[in-house]
């Protein structure tokens, strides 16, 4: 791992269970969760992260109820018009994984605008994941290499059809810091191939409460631990 590749994601788990605990509807807990987003986003290039993956809404998210689909695509919305300026200031390029033919098409349009308005800015990418399946991505990569007819694909030509599938501008870096908030430990099915040999941070922590002093501090826990991708400690 580089500084110029330090790529952490994060499950933002835990907003309709910290409603509830308030006694308001899991909606509530959304609008919270957003605004944690806009912290851990100001906080990241400055704690050295390069890419940060932010997993919104996945494709199973479909089926919760159509009242909390709505608020949380007009959520979405809402950020990418809103935060776009912002962003670009702090030097953020902006850019959305995962599918966009079921998207509504304000969402789709809301998205072209600000990785557009954001496109040349290169302190840290921030790839927030809409209707995202890695399983999904996995699916279309191999449909892709099949009707190429190539029999000979390698590790670099999966990250590049990954990184197709998911309408990315290029492959993504492996993931060197997974978190997720909220108390469970799973993947959900998130970015299981980028996730080969990342390391796995599982807070209690509800997603709106999260902070930047939660973030540094997940980080400098990271930063202790011995990463041997497969070999044994070297000596000396
Ligand atoms: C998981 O909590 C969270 C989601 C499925 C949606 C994530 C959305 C946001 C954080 C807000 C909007 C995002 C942006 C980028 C502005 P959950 O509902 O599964 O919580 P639970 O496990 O307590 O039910």
């Amino acid at each position: 791992m580089t500084q110029s590749t330090f790529h952490v994601a994060i499950i933002m788990d835990g907003n309709g269970r910290w409603a509830l605990a308030r006694g308001r509807p899991r909606e509530w807990g959304h609008r919270r969760g957003a605004e944690a987003v806009r912290r851990v986003v100001e906080a990241a290039p400055g704690l050295g992260i390069r890419t940060l993956t932010l997993y919104a809404f996945s494709s199973d998210n479909w089926l919760r109820p159509a009242r909390e689909v709505t608020l949380v695509m007009r959520l979405l919305q809402r950020y990418l018009r809103r935060e776009c300026e912002e962003l670009s200031e702090n030097g953020v390029r902006l850019r959305v994984v995962g599918r966009r033919d079921r998207l509504p098409p304000e969402v789709v349009a809301a998205i072209d605008h600000a990785e557009s308005a954001t496109a040349s800015r290169a302190r840290m990418t921030l790839r927030l994941a809409i209707d995202y399946s890695s399983r999904y991505a996995l699916l279309e990569a191999v449909r892709t290499a099949a009707r190429a007819g190539t029999s000979d694909v390698q590790r670099a030509d999966v990250a590049e059809l990954l990184g197709q599938a998911v309408h990315s501008d290029g492959p993504s870096p492996d993931v060197d810091l997974m978190i997720r908030t909220g108390g469970e430990q799973r993947l959900s099915d998130f970015l299981l191939w980028e996730c080969a040999y990342a390391e796995l941070h599982f807070t209690p922590t509800m997603w709106p409460d999260f902070t930047a002093e939660d973030l540094a501090s997940a980080l400098q826990e990271f930063a202790g631990r011995e990463r041997r991708f497969g070999t044994v400690a070297l000596a000396g």
